[in-house]
């Protein structure tokens, strides 16, 4: 799909979601199922959008709950291919909400890209009375057009957010994503970018990091403090085999007695261990004798930061 604009080239990449979901009845926001329509419909769907020089390419069709390293490693592989060519400005990325603050992360450490990597998403099915993913595509594609937009970007309601930062915050409200600390990017108004904070910057791992077949990739797993916790899933995880864990402390990363205990074992071990915290925001710090903090990542950025950790050794 080709259309005629005097700016760059946008490239949108479709992977599924609730965003191209439909459901029986167009009342229901809940009862659908995701990843059914293609990422040219979705395109199609918002006439603004002929404005620009846009191109269409389905990745991947899931619900994203189900996204996985193999898919992660595709798509990587697109968005770097996409962007190596010197017309296209700027890339969308279709997705689901629920794994899209991961996804966003995978590439911001893989690729760091220099032009703008746009993930977007709806909380509501296409076929909805008022469904959200048109305008948040609208927002997303008028991003990544943007000339000095740079870095993986997640755009929704409105909202510009960084890759680090965000998260689902919500499940079901439209606007279901938070930065962390309130560190939002920019705004879109009216079709307009509006800065509010930096751009994202970060070193690229690069793409020779996550060569290995995905089925290779070291099996990192998140445990979780709660009350009652034991470290009996630890040392399950540890006579499975686990290579990483990433321990969702309570509060400044904080565990039971029993489970460090067993996170102490499985590091002796050879297990790498991180902790991060289960709050919403905030940093864990690194303090004399603890377990390796995560820093300000929540728990399944932390994984993916482990991963790739683990995947350099
Ligand atoms: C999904 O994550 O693919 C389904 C849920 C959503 O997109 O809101």
């Amino acid at each position: 799909m080709k259309l005629q604009t005097p700016s760059g080239r946008i490239v949108v990449l479709g992977t599924g979601g609730t965003i191209a979901g439909t459901a029986a009845d167009a009342h229901d926001a809940v009862g659908y199922v995701a990843a059914q329509l293609g990422v040219e419909q979705l395109v199609s769907a918002v006439p603004a959008l002929a404005a620009f020089e846009l191109e269409a390419r389905q990745i991947a069709q899931l619900d994203s709950k189900d996204m996985d390293h193999a898919t992660w490693q595709r798509l990587a592989l697109a968005v770097d291919e996409q962007l190596r060519r010197p017309e296209v400005s700027g890339l969308v990325v279709t997705h689901g909400t629920d794994t899209l603050e991961e996804t966003a992360y995978f590439l911001h450490r893989v690729l760091a890209p220099a032009k703008p990597v746009v993930l977007t998403a709806a909380m509501r099915p296409a076929s909805a009375v008022s469904a959200d993913g048109p305008l948040n595509l609208h927002d997303a594609v008028h991003v990544a057009a943007t000339p000095e937009a740079r870095g993986v970007l997640v755009v929704l309601g409105g909202r510009v957010h960084d890759a680090t930062q965000v998260r689902k915050a919500h499940s079901y409200r439209v606007d279901a994503f938070e930065s962390a600390d309130g560190a939002l990017v920019a705004r879109v108004e009216e079709g307009r970018v509006r800065r509010v904070g930096a751009w994202p910057e970060a070193e690229a791992l690069g793409l020779a990091r996550i060569q290995r077949p995905a089925a290779q990739w070291p099996r990192v797993e998140i445990v979780l403090n709660h009350a009652g916790a034991s470290g009996r899933l630890v040392r399950l995880l540890q006579a499975d085999g686990v290579a990483g864990l990433v321990a969702a402390g309570t509060g400044n990363g904080t565990l039971s007695q029993d489970l460090e205990a067993a996170l102490r074992e499985a590091q002796a071990a050879g297990v790498a261990v991180w902790r991060s915290t289960r709050c919403d925001a905030g940093p864990v710090f690194d303090l004399p004798g603890t377990l390796p903090a995560a820093g300000a990542l929540s728990p399944v950025k932390a994984r993916i930061a482990l991963l790739l950790e683990l995947l350099g050794r």
